[in-house]
């Protein structure tokens, strides 16, 4: 597995963690958002094992200079944060499908979320970005499934990641429980969680699912509305103390 990210130390500790469970891994610092890098990303991935089987498409340009409506966001930080969220799935398919085809086949997975199907205010970018990268991860699966390309997408709930744990919740504990009692599995997600769903989309027993995206949300997103708005308030009345973050 390579590992490509812009923050090159950040991949070099996953790598590590990886090779430490008995793992194959490999690291290299690449910005997705750039063609040339995403071509030598392929290329490097190509060289080390002499094939490529599955990509994840995972980036994600955090800033907050991306939060707001259309008058918010300026328009080179819109196209900045496009290119890592959307472009980056094409640059890879461009550069990566040769190589699967010429292998037999392959797994495409991108990671969205479930803002690819709803919508929050002060998130235009995020919204965009996600739900094109579902009917990009459509447009591919019809394209490439006769070259034995499968390509699908995830889109997660809240998924507690170390960094996400580390800006949100350490200094909300309560807010993170105001968030889980939202679940009506009862719990937030992990990481682990995500990685499961990849696995299984790119695995044998998923070979007749392609163009899916597929919700990994603990059934936080199926809720109706109204129903769901009356639980919270009578959550808030009980617990007036609970801190939110944003
Ligand atoms: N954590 C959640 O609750 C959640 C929910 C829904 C969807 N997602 C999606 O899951 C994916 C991972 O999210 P996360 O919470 O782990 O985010 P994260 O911020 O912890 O990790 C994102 C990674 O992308 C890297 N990155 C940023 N810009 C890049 C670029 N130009 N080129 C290469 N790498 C770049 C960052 O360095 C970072 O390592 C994202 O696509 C995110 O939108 C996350």
């Amino acid at each position: 597995m390579l590992i490509a990210d812009i923050d090159g130390a950040g991949a070099a500790a996953q790598r590590c963690a990886i090779q430490a469970d008995g793992g194959a891994a490999a690291a290299m610092a690449a910005d997705v958002g750039q063609t040339e890098q995403v071509e030598a990303m392929i290329a490097d991935a190509v060289r080390r094992w002499g094939r490529l089987d599955i990509l994840v498409n995972n980036a994600y340009p955090a800033t907050e200079a991306m939060s707001g409506g259309a008058e918010d966001v300026p328009p080179e930080v819109y196209d900045r944060a496009m290119a890592v969220l959307v472009k980056a799935s094409y640059l890879a398919a461009r550069f990566g499908v040769p190589h699967m085809r010429r292998g037999g086949g392959g797994s495409i997975v991108n990671i969205s979320s479930v803002h690819g199907f709803l919508a929050a205010r002060g998130a235009l970018v995020y919204e965009t970005g996600k739900a094109a990268l579902i009917a990009a991860t459509r447009q591919m699966a019809v394209e490439y499934g006769r070259d034995g390309i499968r390509v699908n997408a995830i889109a997660p709930g809240h998924i507690v990641t170390p960094n996400i744990q580390a800006a949100m919740w350490d200094a909300n504990p309560s807010g993170l429980d105001f968030i889980t009692s939202q679940y009506p599995i009862g719990r937030v997600g992990r990481p682990q969680d995500i990685a499961a769903a990849a696995a299984w989309l790119c695995g044998d027993d998923a070979s007749f699912v392609t163009g899916h995206t597929l919700v990994v949300d603990g059934g936080h997103s199926i809720q109706l509305q109204e129903n769901f708005g009356v639980q919270q308030a009578h959550y808030a009345q009980e617990h007036p103390g609970t801190q939110l973050p944003y």
